[in-house]
């Protein structure tokens, strides 16, 4: 049995790991404005690092274990914090826009939800290319600039929504962890923070969609 505060450093822990991780991605992808050749050995460094201590791929596939086991606390300490402030308050509150944090912890919700549905069809657009129309055997750069091309604006428009959801759930996110801390400071830390991952996720597909990566 896991007490809330444990819970709550669970969240925040797993929060840091699931940041630290976004920071990392959206650099990255800011390679792309170094042209195809940078961006494509960029993607083939990533499958090479850690080698020959890890096989090709290896340090790739540790990251999805981390990632996958961050994803599955935050998830799991989300859950059985909102299930015990459920409890320690069986009455439903008839104001709840008047409640501390119950705006917050709703939009926190759904949000990560929207997030979630996003990773899936990620994964299966740039990651798999299932549903990507570069298809499997393109390469990276090639796979981004055919996914977000003009004609394909409303997958520009579907990323961008799920970005900005990501930017209101890292706000929050941030703030109620540097709150439990008792930082000064974090409400600005939080909203800088959000703002740049946001921009900085943001200007990719839409540098496709309006022609300045082709
Ligand atoms: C518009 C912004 C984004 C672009 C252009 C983008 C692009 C990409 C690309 C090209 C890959 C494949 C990399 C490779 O296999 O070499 C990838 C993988 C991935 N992206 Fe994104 N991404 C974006 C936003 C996000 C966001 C917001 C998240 C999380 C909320 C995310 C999570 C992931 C994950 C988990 C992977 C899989 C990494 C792996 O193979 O293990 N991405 N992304």
């Amino acid at each position: 049995m896991v007490s809330t505060v444990g819970k709550k450093i669970v969240m925040a822990a797993t929060g840091a790991v699931l940041v630290a991780f976004l920071v990392a991605h959206m650099a990255g992808n800011l390679k792309i404005f170094l042209g195809g050749n940078a961006f494509d050995g960029y993607a083939a460094w990533l499958r090479r690092i850690g080698e020959p201590v890890l096989p090709s791929a290896g340090y790739l596939w540790l990251q999805r274990t981390v990632l996958v086991l961050a994803v599955g606390l935050h998830v799991w300490a989300a859950t059985a914090l909102t299930i015990a402030a459920r409890r320690a308050r069986p009455v439903r509150y008839r104001h709840r826009l008047a409640v501390q944090g119950g705006y917050a912890a709703r939009t926190m919700r759904w949000g990560g939800v929207i997030i979630a549905l996003f990773v899936v069809y990620h994964l299966l657009d740039l990651t798999t290319r299932d549903l990507n129309p570069a298809g499997p055997g393109a390469g990276t750069y090639a796979a981004v600039v055919r996914d977000f091309a003009p004609g394909r604006w409303y997958v520009t428009a579907f990323y961008a929504l799920a970005i900005v959801a990501l930017g209101f759930h890292l706000r929050h996110g941030i703030w109620s962890a540097f709150q439990t801390l008792g930082w000064r400071f974090s409400r600005g830390v939080a909203l800088a923070v959000s703002v740049l991952l946001c921009a900085g996720f943001l200007v990719v597909p839409v540098a496709v969609t309006i022609g300045v990566v082709k």
